[in-house]
């Protein structure tokens, strides 16, 4: 280092000094041509030590990542695109792989899959990098599935209760409430200790907006991260956001926390899989989605996982969302997810349209692992309501065709029109878990045979606030919890008698 006034002799020793340690070399740097370019992905020749998921570096500063491998050129896909970068253009091997910023510097930020903000604030130098794409966790650091996580929606909570580490598909057609499902179990995180990212893939503007606004109108922002690419930016970015989110939640769930991922959804992400592998020219199989689809998806959702003590005990639960066309579950891609999750939400047109939200189908739907991790109190309870419920199905079949059914059938389908009602929920009003043990005791003691279907709602809110402000947790006797439900009930019922 030279100081500020230095002198013709200190100069030229320095040169004398660089000059005799220099050592001419010869460094090999590979340099390929772009050939053609256009539809979010690039041909390159040259560079013969390119392998898949390299990145390349592009004269213009544009980016891309290998994604297919031919004789005599490689198929890109584009990270990001200048408006110079043509056929002609230079590329070279960055001897990277695609990692992302993590940690938590990242909460309450709006991302995308490069972890690039979105939201015109810049992320602070130095974080933790994380790689996109690393193995999911050895069977010897897993842990069971052992505690619940709550998404607020009393469907979900009482009879396809979700655990931590748990990977739980939200399939239906297209507008019946996947989104708000997914939305309401984020809000209802809040003061959880669990970390939540949502993905958006390949979403529309208006969408990406509204989801973003009411996860910042509900205060969910505070522990939550946004990894968005939408449906007008380049396919490559959509195909990495549901790794981006999983790395990030993946770094935290080492740290020893609690996350929770939504991709939302899987079936844009196939879609944009599959128009990428065309692109390419690889071959393509069922519905002309690539062979390869179910392991990425697969190898996806294997990231997702409770860790045991010794790894420090983190946890990332998975809300994948699927479309269905026309409930079809037997397509492609939903087969795939079903076979891969540990269980399913099935949303029903049929229920959607007859005023029943969320329009959650009991019967289809199911939750492999999540009942080992259900409250016991919740489980015992809940299980009551279940048979009484699938009854009522049962029973209401022939209700249908106007016959004649004796008193304690009558009874029964009574029952079940208002545990119909009783289990209709707005979008965004998740509950806490002590309302769902009060509304469950309330149920199964008998509080709500004698009122009308049409008054359910009603004395649910009272039950509601009157929990609210208990202090009775779940563990609390269940004598206390009759008296509190008992209590509360019968109030409303002085109200109402004039
Ligand atoms: N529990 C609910 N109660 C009343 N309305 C609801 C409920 N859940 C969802 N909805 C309504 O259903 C519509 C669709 O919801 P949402 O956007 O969550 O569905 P989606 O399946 O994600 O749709 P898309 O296919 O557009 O992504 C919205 O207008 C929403 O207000
Ligand atoms: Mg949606």
């Amino acid at each position: 280092m030279l100081s500020a006034n230095f002198s013709t002799a200190e100069l030229v020793g320095q040169q004398a000094a660089w000059l005799k340690a220099y050592r001419p070399g010869m460094r090999i740097r590979e340099q390929g041509k772009v050939v053609s370019i256009g539809d979010g992905i690039a041909w390159i020749s040259g560079l013969p030590m390119a392998a898949i998921d390299d990145i390349l570096a592009f004269d213009d500063g544009s980016r891309a990542m290998v994604f297919d491998l031919t004789e005599n050129q490689i198929g890109a896909v584009l990270l990001h695109q200048t408006e110079q970068l043509t056929a002609g253009s230079r590329a070279s091997l960055t001897g990277r792989l695609l990692s992302m910023p993590v940690g938590d510097a990242l909460l309450g930020r709006i991302v995308d899959p490069q972890g690039i903000p979105l939201d015109d604030q810049a992320l602070p130098a130095n974080l933790p990098c994380q790689r996109l794409e690393i193995k999911s966790p050895a069977i010897v650091e897993r842990d069971f599935v052992h505690e619940p996580l709550y998404t607020g929606i009393k469907i979900i909570d009482t009879l396809v209760p979700i655990g931590k580490g748990q990977r739980q598909l939200l399939i239906g057609d297209e507008g019946l409430g996947r989104s708000s499902i997914a939305l309401d179990t984020v809000i209802n995180q809040r003061g959880k200790d669990v970390r939540c990212v949502y993905v958006l893939i390949g979403q529309k503007r208006s969408k990406v907006v509204n989801i973003i606004n009411t996860l910042q109108d509900y205060n969910a922002m505070d522990y939550t991260t946004v990894v968005v690419a939408e449906a007008s930016g380049l396919p490559g970015l959509q195909h990495l956001a549901p790794f981006a989110g999983c790395a990030i939640a993946e770094f935290w769930m080492h740290q020893g926390h609690d996350t929770l991922v939504v991709y939302d959804d899987l079936s844009a992400h196939a879609r944009t899989y599959r128009e990428l592998s065309l692109l390419l020219r690889r071959p393509p199989g069922r519905e002309a989605f690539p062979g390869d689809i179910f392991s990425v998806h697969a190898r996806l959702l294997e990231r997702a996982t409770c860790l045991n003590a010794a790894h420090g005990g983190g946890s990332m639960t998975a809300l994948p969302i699927i479309e269905t066309k026309q409930g079809e579950i037997a397509a492609y891609i939903p087969t795939n997810l079903i076979s891969i999750t540990d269980g399913q939400i099935y949303l029903d047109h049929s229920l959607f349209v007859a005023g029943f939200r969320p329009a959650i189908d009991i019967a289809r739907s199911v939750s492999r692992i999540g009942g080992a991790a259900q409250h016991r109190r919740i489980k015992e309870e809940a299980g009551r309501m279940k048979l009484d419920y699938l009854q009522y199905l049962e029973l209401e079949v022939f209700t249908r065709f106007g016959a004649r059914v004796e008193a304690s059938m009558e009874a029964a389908i009574k029952r079940g029109r208002v545990l119909r009602e009783l289990l209709k929920q707005d979008r965004l009003a998740p509950l806490p878990v002590t309302v769902q043990l009060a509304w469950l005791i309330a149920f199964n003691d008998g509080y709500f045979d004698d009122i009308e279907p049409e008054a359910a709602a009603r004395q649910f809110d009272t039950l509601l606030q009157h929990t609210r402000h208990s202090k009775l947790v779940l563990d609390s006797p269940r004598a206390q919890w009759s008296e509190l439900v008992a209590h509360s009930l019968a109030t409303t019922r002085q109200q109402q008698t004039p």
